[in-house]
């Protein structure tokens, strides 16, 4: 069984309760953030909790997080859990103000819940094959650059596409790819440029796509960010997405179409190795 945190406690996961009025359940009114870890160590720490206070900030949030102290609770659970590898779920919800209510009320305590996922990430039978992509329409509320809860569209993609025989969705909005499911979309052009949906309301602000555009940028590889239309995608020489959960990860089909040779690429492939090297590198 998993030792899990609640609110400053460490508590075995089916000791750990929370109200029924909490705004999470109730109103999807919580963010969170998932990081990776690898030998026992947090990839891009500081990236995620940056994004946590500016998701908290962007929902008007009172509570600002002590992120020392979130540290040292995710190296507790790594710690308690031993975990090598896997990832770490933190949540922030707004809490319980005793009742169902739309408005809401000032000063009612945060929910702070975090728990582990021991996962294989660096051997990913998908990134060998490559992904099975089906389009949807992204019919999302227009902030999906905040990380909140609210994930019930993403979910049922994912299950569609599970049940289309394909590994994920990629959302469309007027023609033109805005992300994957739960991770940021690329193609790679004839002449060898990463394109990437550039930053905006749109899409999550992937802490892997930073550190992923950043690993491109120092192999001199040539970078666009702007919008790419499903065509393009589908006559692209490569595909990938980006993600905590599957780091780079090659795509070999878009709606029945092959991607280049309908195998991982080799800027994909290369892109995955230079990242997980580099991470390695600086994980704390
Ligand atoms: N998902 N876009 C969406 C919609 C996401 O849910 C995610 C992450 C990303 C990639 O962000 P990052 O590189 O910071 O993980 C992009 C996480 C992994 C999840 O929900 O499990």
């Amino acid at each position: 069984m998993r030792t899990v945190y609640l609110n400053g406690q460490f508590l075995p996961e089916n000791e750990a309760k929370i109200s029924i009025f909490d705004r999470s359940f109730l109103f999807a009114d919580g963010v969170y953030e998932v990081t990776s870890v690898l030998e026992g160590k947090l990839i891009d720490f500081k990236g995620h909790m940056t994004r946590l206070q500016r998701s908290l900030s962007e929902l008007n949030y009172e509570f600002k997080p002590d992120i020392d102290q979130l540290l040292e609770a995710h190296r507790e659970l790594i710690k308690l859990n031993n975990i090598t590898e896997g990832l770490i779920y933190l949540q922030v919800s707004r809490g319980s103000a005793g009742d169902r209510d739309f408005a809401i009320k000032k000063d009612t305590q945060p929910t702070i819940v975090m728990f582990t996922q021991e996962k294989s990430l660096i051997k990913s039978p998908l990134a060998e094959r490559g992904q099975k992509i089906i389009t949807f329409p992204d019919i999302r509320w227009r902030r999906s650059d905040i990380k909140t809860v609210q994930l019930l569209y993403a979910s049922l993609l994912k299950t569609e596409a599970a049940a289309k025989g394909a590994d994920d969705a990629w959302m469309l909005l007027d023609g033109f790819v805005t992300e994957g499911s739960s991770n940021n979309a690329y193609i790679v052009t004839e002449d060898g440029t990463i394109v990437t949906r550039e930053l905006s309301n749109d899409i999550l602000h992937g802490i892997t796509r930073a550190s992923v555009l950043k690993c491109a940028e120092e192999l001199q590889l040539k970078i666009e960010e702007r919008h790419f239309t499903l065509e393009e995608a589908q006559n692209a020489k490569e595909a990938f997405s980006t993600s905590a959960s599957g780091f780079v990860c090659p795509v070999a089909e878009i709606d029945g179409k092959k991607i280049g040779e309908g195998v991982p690429g080799p800027i994909a492939k290369r892109l995955r190795e230079i990242y997980i090297k580099a991470n390695l590198d600086t994980a704390i």
